[in-house]
C-alpha cells in the first residue's frame, strides 16, 4: 500500500520501497509535515501534530514544519506562498479541505497520487498539492496547482513546488553543484548553519552557474552508506532553492521558479501549476541517491519512445570544421566517420543563413546555398549511404542583429523601452514568451524535420536572458515572461517529439546550461560541457551524475592537444573517459593518422557492446577525481553478473601506495573473470571486499576492466 490515510487523526503516510512520507492536520486545519525517511507507522505521527510555542515572538513555531507554508499570519519563514489579492489583502490563511486519492496513467501502483486540497479562509483561492509516488526508486512528485475560483485576478508573487523538511540531525550538510562554462557540475558542499543557503538562477535558463537540486545529510553520508534527503527540481528557467536553518533547529528546503522578478496575475477561473519537484531518501549514500535518480530518469521522465534505445554513437563536426561547412569537406568526414563505426552524424553551426561567424546569420533558418549548393538533401543521401543517420545544430531562441529576422522584426527580441538590449556572443534572444515567435519557430522546425531526413536535432542556447520587457507588453505582465517563455519552449518541444518521434533531441546551452529533469522530459540526451578535455571532464561527469544517467551525458572524443587547456592525453584515455556516457567523436578526423583510426575503430565497437550496461545500468563511482589520484567508476548490468570499469590515474607520484579497486554491485557467490592484460578469476564477494590491483603508472594513464561471471 503506497498511500495510507489514517481519518480519525488525519495523518497520510506515502510508503515507498524503502522510505515513508507523512503530513497531516493539526487542530487549527494546517497541514504540517510529520516524518521524511525509514519506515514508520502511520500512528507514530499523531503526536508530531502538536503546537509549539515559545515566546510571544514566536508563538507558532509548529508552523515552521508547514507542508506548504503561506506568508500570513505569524510565519517567518521561507514561504511557498506569497500572494496579492484583488483588494490589496497580502496574508494568506490556508486551510487543509479534503484529500484524493488517485492512479498515475505510468503506475501499477493503486492510489498511487494523493492530492490534498487547500483554500484560503476567506479568498477563493485553492491550492491542490499532487504527490506522486516513485515506490520503486523511494521518490515523491510533488507539486502545487493554485486556482483562481473567484471573479477578480490574484497576484502570484511567490509560488514555489514544495517545501522540504529534513528530520532532525546532529548536523546538517548541503551538496549542490555550482560551476561556469567550460567549469559545470563541480561537487560542493557546506554545512548549513542558522540562515539560509541559496542557490539559483537568474538567467532565464537552468544555467552553468548551479543545477536545481539538492541532497542534505548529517556530514557523515559517504557514496555507499548513509542517510541522504534529496530532491531535483524539473524547471528550465529561473529558479531557487533555499536551505533554511531556523533557530528552533528547523531545516527547509523550499524550491521552485525563482521569485526574484517573477510576477503572475492569475486571472479568475485560472489555474498555476508550479514545476515538479522530485524528492527521495535512501540510506545508501551518495550513489544510492544518484541511482535512483536514474532510474526514475530512465523510466518516468525520459521520453517514451527512447526508454528501451541505446543513444547512437555520433559524430559532430563543429571541433574539426566550426562555421566552415561544405559538402566536400564534410563527405570526407563522413567517411571517416563511418569506417570507425559512427552511427550518426552531425553538422553543428555554420549551415544556415550567412552564418560564416558568429556575428550573423542566427534566426535565418534557411540552408546556406554557397555551403550546399543542392540543398542539405545532396549531404543527407551521401551520409545515408555511408550507413550513418545525419542530424542537423539549430538555435532557435536567438537572432543575431545582422539577419533578416531582425531587419524585419526588430521588435521580437526581448528589450526594454529607451535601452539597449545586452549583446552576448553577438546575439540577443527572442521573445519565447509571444505567441508569433511560438509560431515561427514552431513552423521552421517542423518544416525543415519535414522536408529533410533528418533523425536527431541538437538545440542550443547561447546565451543568458537579459532585459526581459517588451515594447508593447502591460508592465506588470513583463514579469511573466521569464515562465512563459520556458513553457512555449516546453511546448514546442513536445509538438515536435509527437510530430517526429523518430528524431532524437539533444538539449544544449554553451554545453551543460540547460539541463535538469523539465527539459530532460522532452531532450534525450544532454550536451554536458564545451569543454572536452578527458581529465576535467572527469569531475565535470562525476557531478553531472549525481542527478543525471549515464544515457543522457553526451561526451566526445576530441583531439589532443584539446582547446580547453591545451593537455595532451592518449586516444585511449581521451576513449575511456567519453564511454562513461553516450559516446560522441568530434575531433578532426582528417589529422588523425591510420594507427589512431584504427584504435578508435576498435573502441566503438567496444563501445558498442558494453553500450546497454553503460547506458542503463547501474552506475557505481569508486573513486572520486575531487578526492583520489585515480578516478573510477563502475557500470554493472541489471542481475550484476557483469560489468564494466573505467579507472583513471592523474599522475603518479613515486613510492605511493595504490589502493586496490574494491567493486560493487555484484553477486557475492559468483565466480566472476576478471579480464586484465593478466586475467584471473575471483568471486563477487572478493571483488568487492578486496578488489582488483590498479596496474596504472605515469601521467594520464587509464584502463578499461571487464568483470563476467564465468560460465
Ligand atoms: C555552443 C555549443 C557548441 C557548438 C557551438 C556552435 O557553444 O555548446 O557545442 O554547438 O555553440 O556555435
Amino acid at each position: 500500500m503506497s498511500i495510507q490515510v489514517n481519518e480519525e487523526h488525519q495523518l497520510f503516510l506515502l510508503t515507498t520501497k524503502n522510505m515513508c512520507y507523512g503530513i497531516g492536520v493539526d487542530n487549527k486545519g494546517q497541514l504540517l509535515h510529520t516524518h521524511w525517511g525509514e519506515k514508520v507507522k502511520i500512528e507514530d505521527c499523531i503526536h508530531l501534530l502538536q503546537p509549539y510555542y515559545h515566546s510571544h515572538f514566536d508563538a507558532e513555531v509548529d508552523r515552521e514544519r508547514e507542508e506548504y507554508s503561506p506568508w500570513g499570519g505569524l510565519s517567518f519563514t521561507e514561504p511557498a506562498l506569497k500572494v496579492k489579492f484583488h483588494d490589496g489583502v497580502r496574508d494568506l490563511k490556508l486551510q487543509y479541505k479534503s484529500y484524493s486519492l488517485h492512479v498515475s496513467d505510468d503506475m501499477l501502483d493503486e492510489g498511487s497520487i494523493l492530492e490534498i486540497h487547500l483554500q484560503d479562509a476567506y479568498y477563493s483561492l485553492d491550492v491542490n498539492l499532487t504527490y506522486k509516488v516513485i515506490a520503486e526508486f523511494d521518490l515523491i512528485e510533488r507539486k502545487a496547482s493554485l486556482t483562481n475560483k473567484g471573479t477578480e485576478p490574484i497576484q502570484l508573487e511567490i509560488a514555489q513546488s514544495a517545501v522540504w523538511s529534513i528530520p532532525a540531525l546532529e548536523a546538517y550538510r548541503m551538496v549542490y553543484v555550482t560551476g561556469k562554462w567550460q567549469e559545470e557540475f563541480q561537487i560542493k558542499s557546506c554545512m548549513l548553519t542558522e540562515g539560509k543557503k541559496v542557490i539559483e538562477s537568474r538567467r532565464g535558463i537552468t544555467s552553468h552557474h548551479a543545477n536545481p537540486w539538492f541532497a542534505v545529510d548529517n556530514g557523515a553520508a559517504n557514496e555507499t552508506s548513509g542517510a541522504v534527503w534529496f530532491g531535483s527540481l524539473a524547471w528550465s528557467g529561473n529558479w531557487k532553492i533555499t536551505a533554511e536553518k531556523t533557530a528552533f533547529g528547523n531545516v527547509r528546503i523550499v524550491g521552485g521558479i525563482n521569485d526574484f522578478d517573477f510576477e503572475w496575475s492569475l486571472k479568475a477561473g485560472e489555474t498555476f501549476e508550479t514545476p515538479a519537484f522530485i524528492g527521495g531518501y535512501t540510506a545508501e549514500g551518495f550513489g544510492g541517491m544518484s541511482r535512483r535518480l536514474h532510474g526514475y530518469q530512465l523510466k518516468y521522465i525520459m521520453p517514451s519512445s527512447k526508454q528501451t534505445t541505446y543513444r547512437k554513437i555520433l559524430y559532430n563536426s563543429w571541433e574539426a570544421t566550426e562555421f566552415n561547412v561544405s559538402v566536400r569537406e564534410q563527405t570526407f568526414l563522413a567517411q571517416k566517420a563511418a569506417e570507425i563505426g559512427v552511427e550518426l552524424f552531425v553538422i553543428d553551426d555554420g549551415w544556415f543563413g550567412k552564418r560564416n561567424h558568429d556575428k550573423a546569420g542566427l534566426g535565418d533558418w534557411y540552408v546556406n546555398t554557397e555551403k550546399f549548393p543542392n540543398g542539405l538533401g545532396e549531404l543527407i543521401e551521401r551520409i545515408n549511404t555511408l550507413g550513418m543517420d545525419f542530424g542537423l545544430w539549430v538555435e532557435p531562441e536567438m537572432v543575431n542583429p545582422d539577419s533578416e529576422l531582425y531587419r524585419s522584426h526588430p521588435d521580437w527580441i526581448y528589450h526594454f523601452p529607451n535601452r539597449e538590449s545586452s549583446l552576448a556572443r553577438n546575439q540577443l534572444v527572442l521573445n519565447l514568451s509571444k505567441p508569433e515567435v511560438k509560431t515561427f519557430i514552431l513552423d521552421f522546425m517542423t518544416k525543415l524535420l519535414q522536408e529533410n531526413n533528418i533523425k536527431f536535432i541538437k538545440w542550443d542556447m547561447n546565451r543568458a536572458i537579459s532585459e526581459p520587457g517588451g515594447l508593447h507588453d502591460p508592465a506588470p505582465e513583463q514579469r511573466e515572461f521569464w515562465v512563459r517563455h520556458v513553457l512555449h519552449l516546453y511546448e514546442i518541444w513536445d509538438e515536435l517529439r509527437t510530430c517526429f518521434p523518430d528524431v532524437t533531441f539533444e538539449t544544449c546551452s554553451s554545453g551543460g546550461g540547460r539541463v535538469d529533469f523539465g527539459m530532460l522530459r522532452y531532450a534525450d540526451q544532454a550536451w554536458v560541457s564545451d569543454n572536452t578535455d578527458a581529465f576535467d571532464r572527469l569531475k565535470i561527469q562525476e557531478g553531472f551524475s549525481y542527478t543525471y544517467s549515464a544515457q543522457s551525458m553526451m561526451c566526445w572524443v576530441t583531439d589532443s592537444p584539446g582547446h580547453a587547456n591545451h593537455r595532451s592525453v592518449s586516444l585511449k584515455y581521451r576513449f575511456h573517459s567519453a564511454m562513461m556516457g553516450s559516446l560522441g567523436i568530434g575531433g578532426d578526423l582528417n589529422k588523425w593518422t591510420d594507427s589512431e583510426l584504427i584504435e578508435a575503430k576498435e573502441l566503438v565497437a567496444l563501445y558498442k557492446e558494453l553500450r546497454p550496461m553503460i547506458q542503463q545500468g547501474k552506475q557505481y563511482r569508486l573513486h572520486s577525481p575531487r578526492t583520489e589520484p585515480t578516478t573510477a567508476v563502475q557500470y554493472v548490468n541489471d542481475d550484476g553478473s557483469e560489468s564494466v570499469i573505467f579507472v583513471f590515474l592523474h599522475s603518479q607520484q613515486f613510492g605511493n601506495f595504490m589502493p586496490r579497486l574494491r567493486l560493487n554491485g555484484l553477486q557475492s557467490d559468483q565466480i566472476y573473470q576478471v579480464e586484465l592484460a593478466e586475467p584471473f578469476t575471483m568471486s563477487g564477494s572478493g571483488l568487492m571486499s578486496i578488489g582488483i590491483p590498479i596496474a596504472l603508472g605515469g601521467d594520464f594513464d587509464s584502463v578499461l576492466i571487464r568483470v563476467r561471471v564465468v560460465g
